[in-house]
């Protein structure tokens, strides 16, 4: 018989939302907010609600439960059948436009892909797959881009002193970012980089959003960055790619912006942090090196432990920490009917750190991503219909950055301390990670 989903008490509800609903907001749900980042870091040691979860799943007895997220009663999916069953069907029935999403992006992109539904929605994903090669795992411009790469780092590492800081990968990245989507010539525009930053910025608050006095002055300088698209960059496939009057082709770009100099950022930090303190992993990396020189992008593409470590450090600390859908109809979800217009969420905050269900939960295990390149229980980078569209490429860029940084000099973490014999920290602090740069092997 199948049971009806529960809904948690008042009492419950109320205390995931000041325990991690708050700190989740506060942190900033569209760009990072470094105060607030490293106030929860400090004292909140589980912000991702893994203890939290566990215990309400233990007391309603339930893989689905209804629970408030601020005033909008939503559904926890934690049962892996059901969270295929979402992702498989969005954006329809399950759109990825619930009010708070739409209201935050749509102020500094609206039309964007990931908030976009039916024919618009196909349309846009159309367009996005075929700039982004998303069905192919080496872009035709990859050359290009591993070029912009090697010569970010070469001039990071020629100034670099003892530390290697988030502040440099956050440079690095703005000017590897703009090179790939824009050109050579548009590398040095950080100016652009940081009117995203500052829209972003205010839409954290997603409340009381007019229109940005950034606004225009931002479509205004990417509408010159396209006419001006350098050669071997996702600008320039854009007038090749089909797209229609609903494309909105200019709305496109912020997605590939921001994902690209800060998500993909802060993830190729991280796994650089996982690989350098787990000896073994290095290792492993290294003798990959040997295998497959990565100097060219087919012998990068080949990095399949990298590419495992990579995978690894977004499983234990996923960017998206939650995924929300809105359903436009009804649908059944594990045997019981959710009415049309049901928020529903997939907390992988949770889900990729359950070790009831996972064991492993807590441990760097690149290998498990040897075989395969997604599974559902992990969705940092989504899965389904509406996978992110930039996987091949994020995956290639953090490769071919670690790698190039690998084959440069060697790398200690001084902050945070991570064991490689203990279960890993629910967060890890971006802003206060450090490594000590050794600059011992020969440049290439
Ligand atoms: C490590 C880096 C990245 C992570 C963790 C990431 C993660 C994600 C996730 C979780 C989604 C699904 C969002 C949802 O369904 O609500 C998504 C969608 C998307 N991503 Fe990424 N992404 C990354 C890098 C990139 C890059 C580099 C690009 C492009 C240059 C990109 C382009 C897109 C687009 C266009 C979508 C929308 C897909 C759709 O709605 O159909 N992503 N990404």
């Amino acid at each position: 018989m199948v049971r009806t989903i529960p809904t948690v008490s008042v009492p419950d509800s109320v205390a995931f939302n000041l325990g991690h609903i708050l700190p989740y907001y506060l942190r900033g749900i569209f760009t990072k907010n470094e105060f607030w980042i490293s106030f929860w870091n400090k004292v909140h040691r589980d912000p991702l609600a893994v203890n939290f979860i566990r215990r309400i799943r233990q007391k309603y007895k339930s893989d689905y439960f209804y629970i408030y997220l601020l005033r909008t009663k939503s559904l926890v999916v934690l049962d892996p059948d059901g969270i295929r069953h979402v992702l498989d069907h969005s954006p329809l029935p399950y759109a990825a436009d619930p009010d708070l999403k739409r209201r935050g992006m749509s102020h500094f992109q609206p039309n964007a892909l990931t908030i976009s539904r039916g024919a618009e929605w196909k349309d846009r994903r159309h367009f996005n797959e075929a700039v982004l090669a998303s069905g192919q795992r080496i872009h035709p411009y990859a050359i290009h881009f591993h070029r912009a790469i090697e010569q970010g780092i070469e001039s990071l590492t020629a100034n670099l002193g003892q530390y290697l800081v988030w502040d440099h990968f956050d440079h690095l990245f703005k000017r590897i970012t703009l090179e790939i989507i824009f050109g050579h010539e548009a590398r040095d525009d950080t100016a652009l980089a940081d009117r995203l930053t500052a829209l972003m910025r205010e839409s954290n608050r997603v409340f009381l959003l007019g229109k940005s006095k950034e606004f225009d002055l931002f479509y205004a300088r990417i509408r010159q960055h396209l006419r001006a698209a350098g050669n071997g960059s996702l600008a320039s496939m854009c007038k090749h790619a089909p797209s229609t009057g609903v494309t909105k082709v200019e709305n496109q770009i912020p997605h590939w912006m921001f994902a690209t100099m800060e998500t993909l950022a802060t993830n190729t930090m991280r796994a650089l942090a996982l690989i350098v303190s787990h000896p073994d992993a290095e290792y492993r990396v290294r003798q990959e090196f040997q295998q497959y020189d990565p100097r060219t992008p087919e012998k990068i593409d080949r990095l399949n432990y990298l590419e495992g470590c990579i995978q690894e450090a977004m499983r234990l600390w996923p960017t998206t920490p939650m995924l929300t859908r809105q359903t436009t109809r009804d649908d059944v979800l594990g045997g019981n009917t959710i009415p049309s217009g049901t928020q529903v969420v997939i907390l992988n905050g949770f889900n990729h750190r359950d070790w009831e269900t996972n064991p492993h939960a807590g441990t760097f295990r690149p290998e498990f991503w040897l075989e395969k390149r997604s599974d559902y229980r992990f969705n940092h980078l989504s899965n389904g219909t509406q996978v992110c569209a930039g996987k091949s490429l994020a995956l290639f860029i953090a490769k071919a950055v670690i790698a190039t940084l690998l084959l440069r000099g060697r790398y200690v973490l001084r902050k945070p301390r991570l064991n490689s014999r203990r279960p890993l920290p629910f967060q890890c602090d971006d802003f206060a990670t450090c490594f000590e740069y050794f600059r011992t092997f020969h440049a290439p």
